[in-house]
């Protein structure tokens, strides 16, 4: 049974004091309405992570990180191991954000190791992948997609697969207002999940959640999400605005 997901990724966005605010209005506004097994999900950074577990504990709102290192721990300064996570509470990790890619240099193959380290450690996997807009006007979309999911995650084993959450976020989408359509989402959600029915069978390939992010807002939500092969949002912008992330949780 896929998971219906809608997270909120908050980036360089919210100090202390307006995290704590901002998670006492969502959780008022996602007490009622919340369809049944919905999963809603909030990623603050890093300086915010422990009191958002211990602000959310009561309630149904999951915590997750937006990055970590591969490494167990060592002279990485400014880095954060999956272990210093989890030993916070946090059991969730985004990995593989266009904008790590972007101004990190993450490549497939470092976040392969990323992804095997959060894994090991029992972090469950919100993995990112998208095309640039040159990469969509020379119809080379599909296959950097798949490029970026054979490199980062194929070679897993299928039983981790419950484990990891997948997140189609066309860059040229991302924070523009630039959605991409209903239609455009779909093909590309059905097009990944048919590259995991080919390498790990129909099972894996129906169970696995596959959000859409890009730009999702409370106009365009239920549209987006009402297509067959869409589980769900990675919602930037309106996360960090509690009744448009509510609309948004609202509309799955
Ligand atoms: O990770 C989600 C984010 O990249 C989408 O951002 O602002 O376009 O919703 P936004």
């Amino acid at each position: 049974m896929r998971q219906k997901i809608v997270a909120g990724n908050w980036k360089m966005n919210k100090n202390l004091d307006e995290a704590k605010e901002l998670i006492e209005v969502i959780k008022k506004e996602v007490k009622t309405g919340l369809e049944e097994g919905t999963r809603v999900i909030i990623a603050p950074s890093f300086v915010n992570l422990q009191s958002a577990v211990k602000n959310t504990e009561e309630s149904v709102v999951e915590v997750a990180a937006q990055n970590m290192h591969q490494s167990k721990s060592g002279a990485f300064t400014g880095e954060v191991s999956a272990d210093m996570l989890t030993n916070l509470g946090v059991n969730i990790v985004i990995l593989g954000h266009s904008e790590r890619r972007e101004y990190f240099g993450e490549t497939d193959e470092l976040l392969a190791q990323k992804v095997d380290a959060a894994l090991a450690n029992g972090l469950e996997v919100i993995f990112c992948f998208g095309e640039l807009l040159e990469d969509r006007k020379s119809s080379n979309h599909f296959a950097v997609v798949e490029n970026q999911i054979k490199k980062a995650l194929f070679h897993l084993k299928e039983e981790v697969f419950k484990n990891i959450v997948l997140a189609y976020e066309p860059v040229w989408a991302i924070g523009t207002g630039e959605t991409a359509s209903p239609e455009q989402a779909q093909e590309m959600h059905a097009f990944v999940r048919e590259l995991f029915a080919k390498e790990y069978g129909k099972e894996i390939a129906d169970t696995i959640s596959i959000l859409y992010g890009g730009s999702v807002k409370p106009a365009n939500a239920k549209e987006i999400f009402s297509k067959l092969d869409v589980d769900g949002g990675l919602i930037g912008g309106a996360a960090l605005k509690a009744e448009d992330f509510a609309a948004i949780i609202k509309s799955i």
